[in-house]
């Protein structure tokens, strides 16, 4: 079996020049397909708002919501490095809050936390207190209301500040950080002048590793972005074994005999 995935093994990674692998998983069936394929790092992503609790976005999700998928996870992977997001409202506040919340989420199995934007205070009160941090720049949807939408970020002058929150979370100690729709150029350059990898969603091929939402991956979401690729056509296949089950019901040669006792 592969060695457990742990955060300095994945920090180290950058230096070997091996790609790093990351999705998301939002319960243990997901968590266990994924971590049998191989990769190098579930997340827990906030993004369950949008991919299975059927929120707007991610500024509805609460700890408790977070703890509870969490757990969920846990239970499938074993190899790969599970970390889990620290939602809105759980850390902005103080890096008191920020440690309470990381440790709620680590009782609950996460083996490291990430959090959005310029909070290094925090990123490194969590580190103090043992947990590994994960940095999240760039579009970071917690403040899509500041944004104004799901846009890229760090265009023209705008790079400045992208770069300024990557650099204040590396010197914190962060083990990695997400660079989210920034331009490929800016994101080329803050993997070579970070310390800790890079992993891209919508940064281009140059980051040290990539994440993806799972149901992007699988072809089970409704919406099609830019930044994702579909693999399989999951929603399709899904839906016509629905389909097929549905027909053999109606018709009655479901069951037959040897599913039968
Ligand atoms: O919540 C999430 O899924 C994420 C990744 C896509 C980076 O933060």
């Amino acid at each position: 079996m592969a060695e457990k995935e742990t955060a300095p093994r994945i920090r180290a990674m950058k230096a070997s020049g091996k790609r790093i692998v990351c999705i998301t998983a939002y319960d243990a069936l997901f968590g266990r397909i994924a971590d049998e394929a191989g990769v190098d790092v579930v997340l827990v992503g906030d993004s369950l708002g949008n991919t299975i609790l059927g929120y707007d976005n991610t500024i509805p999700v609460s700890l408790e919501e977070m703890v509870h998928h969490t757990k969920a996870v846990r239970a499938g992977v074993h190899r790969a490095l599970l970390v889990s997001d620290l939602p809105f409202g759980s850390y902005q506040a103080s890096p008191e809050d920020a440690v309470r919340s990381a440790v709620a989420l680590a009782k609950a199995g996460a083996e490291a936390v990430k959090l959005e934007g310029d909070y290094s205070e925090a990123a490194r009160a969590i580190i103090r207190a043992g947990i590994p941090v994960m940095g999240h720049v760039g579009m970071t949807p917690q403040s899509v209301n500041r944004f104004g939408g799901h846009r890229v970020q760090g265009k023209g002058e705008g790079s400045g500040a992208v770069a300024e929150t990557a650099c204040a979370l590396d010197e914190a100690g962060v083990f990695a950080t997400v660079l989210e729709l920034i331009p490929s150029g800016l994101a080329k350059q803050l993997t070579s002048k970070l310390s800790n990898p890079t992993i891209g969603i919508g940064a281009g091929a140059d980051c040290d590793g990539q994440i993806q939402v799972i149901f992007d991956v699988l072809g089970m979401s409704s919406d099609v972005f830019r930044h994702a690729k579909a693999y399989v056509d999951g929603a399709n296949a899904l839906r016509q074994g629905i389909e097929r089950y549905s027909h053999e019901v109606r018709e009655g040669s479901f069951p037959d005999r040897s599913h039968s006792f």
